[in-house]
Order: structure tokens, then C-alpha cells, then sequence
């Protein structure tokens, strides 16, 4: 069955996103059509808002959230209406060899940007017909359909809200640490950026048992959070020289740094204050366009460096989202520090607007039921 609902539709960057119409298709088949409990507010849908990254409009953004199934289309085996989800927002095959191996971020068939795996949408405009694109999961539609493997069955008893920043923060910043570094006990980890994704590779440094944990960020708000999140030291980068801060806590440099803002600049800073041997991780996405001028002698070759990029915290969704629920359930995770703004699905601009001048924590538009 058709549903019709009220989304805000990007059609043009840096303006207010029009409250729109729009008809939301039932499931194809492998399909789930997921009723939304809550979306996060992520940097990476800013920057389509804010025309950084160039985008194709219209389009229903949103790649964090959580909700309950609503209907399953045909051959879906593995969810049932009712079950609680977290949307993964790599809507990938499921049965390529990369996602059979727990790599869904290298699917060979993964859904073209702005569409579902088959290349098509399942929301038009309820008044023209025309097509609206999927920013990944679109977790701003209060119904959303996704393919079967990109919804993560969850406990009932998780709350739905807590369980939307799993969708991208969360895991993303957390296997940046875990996956992506695979930091140990004792190893240092500098995070260069501390808003939603950073405060999770903070946490993922505390849970490995990490020291020392250095959050690196240019807002007192950010570095606050951080420190309740289990950063040893912090180093506010609109106030202090970043390289000579940090030679002061590791005089031969840092094991990992992650790089975790969209700032050219900021990642120089982070490849530069690696130790021997270090790594850098990338989880930030500057501008379209942009370039990181390094010296491949002094930055990578001399000192045996390693940059790398990490998709949603070269995550499992499938293993990880359950994980990281057990983990906030047994007072491992602080999601409930990490949530600071609460939105109506109509204050999505406003949502927008506090992320830019750099609200610290991560907000969250809750749909009504
Ligand atoms: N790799 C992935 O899979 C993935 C997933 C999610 C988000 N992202 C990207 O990660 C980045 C961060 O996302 P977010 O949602 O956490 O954003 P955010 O806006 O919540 O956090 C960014 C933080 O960086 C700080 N900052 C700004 N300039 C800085 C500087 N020069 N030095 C240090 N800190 C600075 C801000 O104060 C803020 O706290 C974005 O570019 C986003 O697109 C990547
Ligand atoms: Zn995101
Ligand atoms: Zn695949």
C-alpha cells in the first residue's frame, strides 16, 4: 500500500527544506518499509544541505535512524513487522563475496546515490509525480524503505532513540578505533575533531583501553563532552598550536590520530602528529574537490606512516549494531551524553543550522507515533 507523508525535501542548498508531500511505495521484493522512531543529525547530510558536497536534488536526507518494520516485501526471511530496527546506511547487495564477508562498505553492487539496489526511488512527489532520491536510508521520511540487509534487527528493550546514533555516529567513530586502527591497551589515540562521529572513536579508544586519549577540537562544548566520554587530555585548536600541544603528551607522536571533521587542515595536522609507525584514519569528508597537500617523504616514507580511509567504521552492521546495544545496555556506551538537541521532523533546518556553528553532541528529530 501507498502511504502519503509530510517530508522536508532538499531542492536547492542552503535553503530551508520545503515540508512536502510525498508518496512512499510499498517494500519491492528483498525490501523492508521501516516506520522511523528517530533520526540523527549527521554532519555528512550537512554537507549536502550546505552545498559542500555536490548532491543531487530533490532528496529526502537522513543516514542515522531507528524504527519498526512496518511491512516486508516478497522473499524477505529474516524480518517480520514488529521487529525493531537500526537502518545501516550502506544499502548494500547482502550476497556479493565482500558483504557474505562482513565488508558491506566494499559491495560490488551497491545502490547507486539516490536510489534503492534496483536503481529506483519509492518516493514522488504526491502532487507532481516526480521522482524524490534516497540519501542512503533517508531516515527523514517517517516511513522509509530500505533493502532487507540494510535493516538490523535490535532488543525490544533498546531505546529507539538512543539506538538511531548507532546508524552512523556511533559505529562510525567507535570501528574507526576498533576496526579501522585496531588500537590496544596502552596505545595513544588522538581524535582531531570531537563532534558526533569523533566522541565515538573517544569511546571506542576508552573501551581498548587506549592512553593516552587526546580529543582535539576548536569548541569548549565538544571538548567537555569528550572528557565525560574518556578523553585523558584535550587540546582546544582555535587557542593552541595543535603539533606543540601535542608533543608535550607524546614527545614521539601519536599511534593513531582520527582525523573525524571534513578540514583539509585538520587532517595535515593529524597525519603530522604521528609517531614512527603510526597511522592516520579518514573519516572526515572535506568538500567536494578538495586536496590534502602532503610531503610523501617526511610525512609518510621516513617515518613508516600509514593514512586510511574508513566507510562507517569499516564496520559489520549486522554484528556491530547488536554489539554496540549491548555494550550502551550494560553502561559500556554513554549514548545518553551524546544526545543534545531534540527536533520536530519540521525543525530538520534548525537541526541543520546548530550543527553548523558546531553544537557539541549530536541531535536527534524524533517523528510523532
Ligand atoms: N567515514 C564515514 O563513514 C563517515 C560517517 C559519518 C560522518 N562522516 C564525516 O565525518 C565528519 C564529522 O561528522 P560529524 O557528524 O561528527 O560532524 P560534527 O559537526 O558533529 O563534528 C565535527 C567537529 O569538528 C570540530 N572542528 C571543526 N573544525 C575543526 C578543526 N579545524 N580542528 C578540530 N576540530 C574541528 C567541530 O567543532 C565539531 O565538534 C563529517 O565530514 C562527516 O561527513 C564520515
Ligand atoms: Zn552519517
Ligand atoms: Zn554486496
Amino acid at each position: 500500500m501507498t502511504l502519503i507523508m509530510e517530508v522536508p525535501v532538499l531542492v536547492a542548498a542552503n535553503q530551508k527544506m520545503p515540508m512536502t508531500q510525498v508518496k512512499v511505495d510499498a517494500p519491492h521484493p528483498g525490501e523492508v518499509r521501516v516506520k522511523m522512531f528517530a533520526s540523527g543529525v549527521c554532519h555528512s547530510c550537512l554537507h549536502a544541505y550546505d552545498g559542500s558536497h555536490a548532491t543531487p536534488m530533490p532528496m529526502i536526507l537522513g543516514d542515522e535512524g531507528s524504527g519498526v518494520v512496518e511491512s516486508v516485501g516478497d522473499g524477505v526471511t529474516t524480518l517480520v513487522p514488529g521487529d525493531h530496527v537500526i537502518i545501516s546506511w550502506l544499502l548494500n547487495c547482502g550476497t556479493c563475496p565482500p558483504c557474505r564477508n562482513g565488508k558491506p562498505a566494499h559491495c560490488w553492487a551497491p545502490s547507486p546515490f539516490g536510489a534503492l539496489l534496483d536503481n529506483t526511488q519509492r518516493f514522488h512527489n504526491a502532487k507532481t509525480g516526480e521522482k524524490i532520491l534516497h540519501y542512503g536510508p533517508a531516515t527523514y521520511a517517517p516511513y522509509t524503505v530500505v533493502p532487507e540487509s540494510s535493516a538490523i534487527k535490535i532488543r525490544k528493550d533498546m531505546p529507539l532513540d538512543k539506538a538511531a546514533l548507532i546508524g552512523c555516529s556511533v559505529t562510525t567513530g567507535f570501528g574507526a578505533v576498533t576496526n579501522a586502527a585496531g588500537a590496544r591497551p596502552g596505545q595513544s589515540v588522538a581524535v582531531v575533531g570531537c563532534g558526533g562521529v569523533g566522541l565515538n572513536s573517544i569511546q571506542g579508544a576508552r573501551v581498548v583501553g587506549a592512553f593516552p586519549i587526546i580529543a582535539i577540537d576548536t569548541s569548549e562544548g565538544a571538548l567537555e563532552l569528550a572528557k565525560k566520554m574518556g578523553a585523558s587530555h584535550t587540546i582546544n585548536a582555535a587557542k593552541e598550536d595543535v603539533l606543540e600541544a601535542i608533543k608535550k603528551i607524546c614527545p614521539r607522536g601519536v599511534d593513531y590520530s582520527i582525523a573525524a571533521v571534513g578540514s583539509t587542515k585538520a587532517m595535515l595536522n593529524a597525519l603530522k602528529m604521528l609517531g614512527a609507525g603510526g597511522t592516520m584514519v579518514i573519516l572526515g569528508a572535506p568538500p567536494s574537490g578538495s586536496m590534502l597537500e602532503i610531503d610523501p617523504t617526511a610525512n609518510i616514507l621516513a617515518g613508516e606512516r600509514r593514512m586510511i580511509g574508513s566507510k562507517y567504521g569499516s564496520s559489520n552492521p549486522h554484528v556491530e549494531f547488536p554489539m554496540l546495544v549491548e555494550l550502551y545496555l550494560n553502561g559500556k556506551l554513554d549514548l545518553d551524553s551524546l544526545l543534545t538537541g531534540n527536533y520536530r521532523l519540521d525543525e530538520a533546518d534548525k537541526a541543520f543550522e546548530v550543527l553548523a556553528k558546531g553544537g557539541p553532541g549530536r541531535g536527534l528529530i524524533t517523528f510523532e507515533q
